[in-house]
């Protein structure tokens, strides 16, 4: 039976932090439909640890919270946009606050009893300036934004609804200038495609860590958004920045646990496998280092010593401390058998953060109008080569305010939704499907992180571009005559994913960042201030001659 076609004023697409603060805002002026791939609260926002950055003490100035983030972004930041993003912040994080967000507080010593907002510190924040809910701050953020949306009758959320691809009139083959008008979205309950339609369509799908095969990131983040947004013809950005986390937790049955920054902020140190101190060799800031950095050194570390971790001591704190200031991790670890307060943490690094993404204004605007992208599927040049902690966060809450702004002064004309035809749903079952999807998706995970990863030579990459070339046919292949699946829409998306990364680190003949190819160990002058932008129209030299 075929499906009506479903108008909204607004299409949200994702239910993390970006997602729901623009539905919020939009719904005062029309009917939001959210998709979101799974269950509504599982994002990266979700599982956010340390927190969010924004200047809110006596002791700290947007001056130093603009300068902190340009310097982690080694020269590809764009000023105005950091600058704009750090000053909205505050306002936006009262706003946090009165809808029901609840900050970590302390006592003002020598007040009786006065309280004021408890401020984190992380790698490359020259202040304490993070607000968190102890070391849950991502999962108290999308209960309180959720609670919100709960009261908003014009909002409705579709959950398990992985939209496939975005409508555009370029698609439809109609005349005049291109416009995004709605999405394809697998109905994973109903197996079937549905077809919804609006003037203004919002992705705000999170990050890409998937495609690497050590990831702190939960399952959703499989690129979506970047690979459809290619795809309708989106210029694309600085995909060769992916941040590496430098402490995620090593053990055999831990899936993608974090040891946030803020673990290192409060004094934790990294250790070698015997126990010794070697951030002192690195950097003047140690273990509090800038990511990339700590990250890059962990890994010279277990390659020189040949061990699979290294190691990261928070004994040294009094273990009440501990224990209140980071609840989650010192249960979920006590879990795994370690008692952080008397044991040293096993650590590793692991894909963590999507610095480039879908080129866009600081509002979200994309190059097609109708579609916007918000939070970290998006590029805004916030974050440069080296994105600041917990400046995503930060990042995702002012570019959704700022892009439902934009939506409420630009109205775009209806669409007619009587021209979108419905999804042509091949009708074939593949017997060999499933080996082939796992097969394929591990062979992408594990070339990422061979050869895309941490520290990377010019002869890596392109081992893995002939690799992701292979894998692409094989993809396009069975994908168009199958009935789709979720695992086969992500396949097709994080191999897209891989092959932007690739395409962009091949791009940059430079070390800058998170970027770091040892073929050029420094950075060169002439691309400071240069993205790597690829746009499809342009044929990505990795498909071209097929
Ligand atoms: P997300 O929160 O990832 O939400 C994406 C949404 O899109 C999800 O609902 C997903 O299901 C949906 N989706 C994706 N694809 C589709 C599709 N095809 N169809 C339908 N729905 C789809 N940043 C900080 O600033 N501070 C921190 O302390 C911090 N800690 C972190 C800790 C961890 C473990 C991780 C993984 C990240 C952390 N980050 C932190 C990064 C930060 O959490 C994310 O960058 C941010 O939450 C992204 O928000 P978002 O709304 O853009 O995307
Ligand atoms: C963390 O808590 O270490 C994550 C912070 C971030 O990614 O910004």
């Amino acid at each position: 039976m075929e499906n009506p076609v479903q108008p909204y004023d607004y299409l949200v697409i994702g239910s993390g932090i970006a997602g729901l603060v623009f539905a919020l805002k939009a719904s005062a002026r029309g009917r939001v439909a959210i998709l979101t791939k799974k269950h509504r609260a599982e994002s990266n926002t979700n599982y956010a640890q340390g927190g969010i950055a924004a200047v809110t003490s006596k002791e700290d100035s947007f001056e130093m919270h603009v300068s902190d983030t340009l310097q982690a972004g080694a020269g590809l930041c764009k000023e105005p946009v950091v600058r704009r993003i750090v000053e909205e912040g505050p306002a936006l994080i009262r706003e946090l606050i009165d809808l029901g967000m609840r900050f970590s507080e302390r006592e003002i010593p020598l007040s009786y009893g006065r309280k004021e907002l408890d401020l984190g510190r992380e790698g490359g924040h020259s202040k304490r300036r993070i607000l968190h809910a102890k070391d849950v701050t991502g999962r108290e953020i999308e209960q309180a934004l959720l609670a919100a949306t709960a009261q908003r009758p014009n909002i409705q959320i579709f959950e398990n609804h992985c939209t496939i691809d975005l409508i555009t009139t370029q698609k439809l083959g109609e005349d005049g200038p291109n416009r995004c008008v709605g999405v394809y979205a697998l109905n994973v309950p109903a197996a079937r495609v549905d077809t919804f339609t609006a003037p203004c369509v919002v992705l705000a799908t999170g990050g890409c860590g998937k495609v690497y095969l050590y990831t702190t990131n939960p399952d959703i983040a499989s690129g979506d958004g970047v690979a459809m947004a290619y795809r309708a013809g989106a210029s694309v950005a600085n995909m060769e920045f992916i941040q590496f986390h430098p402490t995620c937790l090593f053990h055999p049955r831990a899936k993608s646990f974090l040891i946030s920054e803020a673990v290192r902020g409060e004094g934790a140190v990294l250790r070698t496998i015997d126990g010794a101190e070697f951030m002192d060799r690195h950097h003047p800031l140690k273990s509090l280092a800038p990511r990339d950095i700590v990250a890059r050194a962990i890994d010279g570390e277990m390659k020189r010593s040949g061990s699979d971790h290294v190691f990261l001591d928070i004994t040294h704190k009094p273990a009440r401390f501990t224990m209140d200031r980071f609840p989650n991790i010192y249960k979920t670890c006590l879990e795994y058998g370690i008692d952080i307060t008397k044991e040293m943490i096993p650590v590793v690094p692991a894909a963590h953060y999507q610095c480039g993404g879908v080129v866009t204004q600081v509002d979200g605007q994309t190059e097609i109008p109708g579609l916007y992208a918000i939070g970290e599927v998006a590029c805004t040049g916030l974050h440069g080569a080296n994105r600041l902690a917990s400046n995503s966060l930060l990042e995702a809450l002012v570019c959704a305010h700022l892009a439902a702004r934009h939506t409420a002064e630009h109205s775009a004309p209806p669409v007619d939704a009587r021209r979108i035809p419905a999804w042509q749903q091949g009708q074939a079952h593949n017997p060999d499907e499933l080996v082939v999807v796992s097969h394929n998706w591990d062979e992408i995970r594990r070339l990422m992180w061979d050869y895309v990863g941490i520290v990377r030579t010019n002869k890596r990459l392109q081992r893995a571009k002939k690799r992701i070339v292979n894998l692409q046919e094989e993809i396009q292949e069975y994908y168009w005559d199958f009935l789709v699946t979720r695992d086969q829409l992500e396949l097709r998306n994080l191999a897209t994913v891989a092959e932007l990364i690739i395409h962009c680190a091949q791009s940059r003949p430079e070390s800058r960042g998170l970027h770091y190819n040892l073929d050029y160990l420094e950075a060169d002058e002439a691309w400071a201030q240069k993205d790597t932008v690829i746009r499809k129209s342009t044929p990505s030299p990795l498909l071209q001659g097929r």
